[in-house]
């Protein structure tokens, strides 16, 4: 991209951070206001390249980075599918198995030129519902769950998020439940809003049953039709769909690349 054609904002104050979702489509990213969990200025979209090998979605996530004018200092958040052990992905059930190993945030770094934070995608999200959305000033214990291509879990107490829960591989009646429960079994299967939420059903009431949550946040893209399938469920616990909604990845990293941790 030319340099005219960058955004002309200047994000070099410190409550600016900028956040950054890999997906299996898109990577996007776009500097976030610390204080409201806001976007500052439009999101940058540019598809995942294939196949997404470390280094070329490396690349691309620079591109998206150079397109805006950013301060050397900003943080920069990552979230990435997969467990992240200290910036290092350890599992690939939905990405190209290249990844397993890889340093995330050093190879985005080298990439980009700056210091990044790499965080597991639904681990980000649940972090920016605690901060912003649909968990916050909720104390205890909050399960925040992404059903898309794959199920992700970030698991919240009181604030201080649980790492790489992986709750989206819990063996249920024999399946890892993402290949039943998730979104993308939805669509594969065809599934009516009814048919899926009783495999939802049977998901949540596990997920319940397990961790006895104060409450359930649901994210991901389906959340957005969270009436034709939320209100289909009987749990013991309050569910309510993501505030944030797909903006919840983006924020999520771009806060806790500001404030260092906890991953
Ligand atoms: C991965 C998780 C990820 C989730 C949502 C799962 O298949 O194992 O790490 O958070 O998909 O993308």
């Amino acid at each position: 991209m030319s340099k005219d054609a960058k955004h002309k904002h200047k994000h070099d104050d410190v409550a600016t951070a900028f956040g950054i979702d890999i997906g299996g489509s898109g990577i996007k990213g776009a500097p976030v206001d610390l204080s409201s969990g806001e976007f500052v200025g439009e999101r940058v979209r540019i598809p995942t390249p294939r196949p997404a090998t470390p280094e070329a979605v490396a690349r691309t996530v620079a591109e998206v980075v150079d397109s805006f004018d950013l301060h050397k200092h900003v943080p920069i958040g990552v979230t990435f599918p997969a467990v992240i052990l200290h910036g290092v992905a350890q599992s690939a059930a939905n990405v190209d198995d290249a990844w397993i190993g890889t340093d995330v945030a050093a190879t985005v770094g080298e990439a980009t030129g700056r210091r990044v934070l790499a965080v597991n995608d639904a681990d980000a999200a649940g972090y920016a519902e605690v901060a912003y959305g649909a968990a916050k000033d909720v104390p205890g214990v909050v399960l925040v769950v992404t059903l898309g291509t794959g199920i992700g879990s970030a698991l919240v107490v009181d604030g201080v998020l649980v790492p790489n829960t992986e709750l989206g591989h819990l063996e249920i009646d024999g399946h890892d439940a993402e290949s039943r429960a998730s979104d993308a079994a939805r669509d594969r299967e065809d599934l009516s809003f009814e048919q899926w939420a009783q495999r939802l059903q049977r998901y949540f009431s596990v997920v319940e049953n397990l961790f006895w949550p104060d409450l359930i946040v649901v994210g991901g893209g389906v959340s957005k039709k969270h009436e034709q399938f939320l209100p289909l469920l009987d749990l013991r616990t309050r569910i309510v769909p993501a505030g944030l909604r797909n903006a919840a990845g983006i924020v999520g990293a771009a806060r806790l690349a500001a404030l260092g941790g906890p991953v």
